[in-house]
């Protein structure tokens, strides 16, 4: 049986911010070595079981008897605080935190949407608004230009919001709160920014309602009433999930991805030599920043044992797809950012019935722009040492503040 690490680490209050910046805390590290599944306290109160490698990692991902819902007692505190947690059990939930037919009831009718032959069609408009981005980017007067504002961010929201159906216009209203949720900073500006998107979506749909448009919310709004009831709430849910996690998350991966090619120059070199190569090379870049690590938090709903662990019945479980995606089990030489090593297996878009319902979508966001960009502005570089840039530390889905880059 796997034992619990004694001292300094049983000690461990998590989360700790990354070394380096790019690599897992060096506590995880010894974690993943020492006690793959270990009790942990978090700072934001009690206790829960951290698992580090992939294997267990996959395991628990997996397996029903594992629970995403937050209202019940025992979810572990760890990207959120108590009070977020509360706010979160008062409102209709998300996909992301059912269960079993609930969760499926509420995947199934979008799914079709996420298909990879179904984003195909959307590839050329992606180009046409990654180019637009790029051509303002080459015409402004000045330079170091701020990639995050420039590109990372406007690509992924306008994308997001032509799917939806979302004015593109509001982009400052809804990318600020979404920043803002997923901050670990401000409780209070947490929950005012979490009640006034919901507020703003509400009105969305409520209009969608009456004018239904040609985008994905009109479908689903056009779906439910063709089967009998329309589910204002669960609308609500759907939107707000998908405007949220379809622009933080890949501008995220924007800004870390060019990061991580400008500060290795030879991946980089393998990548614009041949642009087959940017599907793995993205891969790669999803598993080695593994930007949303602890969103796969679980409750476990029975007595069971995992990797030779005992788990009780309502305590809660930590998988951290950042060690796992680091695990040298898995990926071997796992520190090195290494474009073809055929990271495909990673765990960045989590695993099992949650798996990232938007990964096709973010990939082809993702290969679409680093092709463009360093084709586009082949003498990019970074405008400030890596040391100096803003690291997210202070929130749960990782990337940059800042990105400051010149040509
Ligand atoms: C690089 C970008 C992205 C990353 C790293 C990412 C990561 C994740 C992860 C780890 C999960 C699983 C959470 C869990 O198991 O509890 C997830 C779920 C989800 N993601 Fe993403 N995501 C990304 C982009 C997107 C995009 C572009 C969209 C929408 C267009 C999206 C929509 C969703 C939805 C709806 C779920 C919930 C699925 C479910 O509960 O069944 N994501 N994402």
């Amino acid at each position: 049986m796997t034992k619990s690490v004694a001292g300094e680490l049983a000690d461990l209050e998590l989360p700790v911010e990354r070394g380096c910046p790019f690599a897992p805390p060096a506590a995880y590290e010894r974690l993943r070595e020492q006690a793959p599944i270990n009790k942990v306290r978090l700072v934001s109160g009690g206790e829960a079981w951290w698992v580090s490698r992939h294997e267990e990692a996959r395991a628990v991902l997996a397996d029903p008897r594992f629970s995403s819902d937050k209202r019940k007692d025992g979810f572990p505190l760890f990207t959120l605080d108590a009070a977020t947690l509360q706010q979160l059990r008062s409102q209709p939930p998300l996909m992301l935190g059912m269960d079993r037919a609930e969760h499926s009831a509420a995947r199934r009718p979008v799914i079709g949407e996420f298909t990879v032959k179904r984003l195909a069609a959307l590839r050329p408009r992606i180009q046409d608004i990654v180019d637009h981005f790029i051509d303002d980017m080459l015409a402004a007067d000045r330079r170091p230009v701020d990639l995050v504002q420039a590109l990372s961010l406007p690509v992924p929201s306008l994308v997001i919001c032509e799917l939806l159906g979302v004015p593109y216009t509001d982009h400052d209203f809804f990318q600020s709160r979404t920043a803002m949720m997923v901050r670990r900073t401000s409780q209070e500006d947490r929950q005012r920014a979490f009640a006034e998107l919901r507020v703003y979506i509400d009105g969305l749909i409520t209009r969608k309602e009456s004018e239904p448009g040609d985008d994905l919310l009109s479908r689903q709004i056009a779906r439910q009433r063709q089967n009998g009831a329309l589910d204002h709430a669960g609308l609500v849910s759907l939107a707000f999930l998908l405007l949220t996690a379809g622009h933080e998350t890949t501008a995220n991966m924007i800004s870390l991805g060019v990061v991580g090619l400008l500060s290795h120059p030879e991946q980089l070199a393998l990548v614009t030599a041949d642009p087959g190569r940017t599907p793995m090379a993205v891969e790669e870049l999803l598993r080695y920043f593994t930007i949303a690590d602890g969103v796969t938090s679980r409750v476990a709903t029975e007595d069971m044992e995992i990797g030779g662990v005992g788990i009780k019945a309502g305590e809660g479980v930590i998988v951290s797809m950042l060690s796992a995606n680091w695990d040298p089990a898995a990926f071997k030489d796992s520190g090195e950012l290494d474009v073809e090593r055929g990271a495909r297996h990673h765990l960045a878009f989590g695993f099992g019935p949650h798996q990232c319902l938007g990964q096709n979508l973010a990939r082809m966001e993702l290969q679409i722009v680093f092709d463009t960009l360093f084709r586009r502005i082949p003498a990019l570089r970074l405008a400030a040492p890596i040391e100096d840039l803003p690291f997210k530390s202070d929130a749960v889905i990782y990337g940059v503040h800042e990105l400051p880059v010149t040509w």
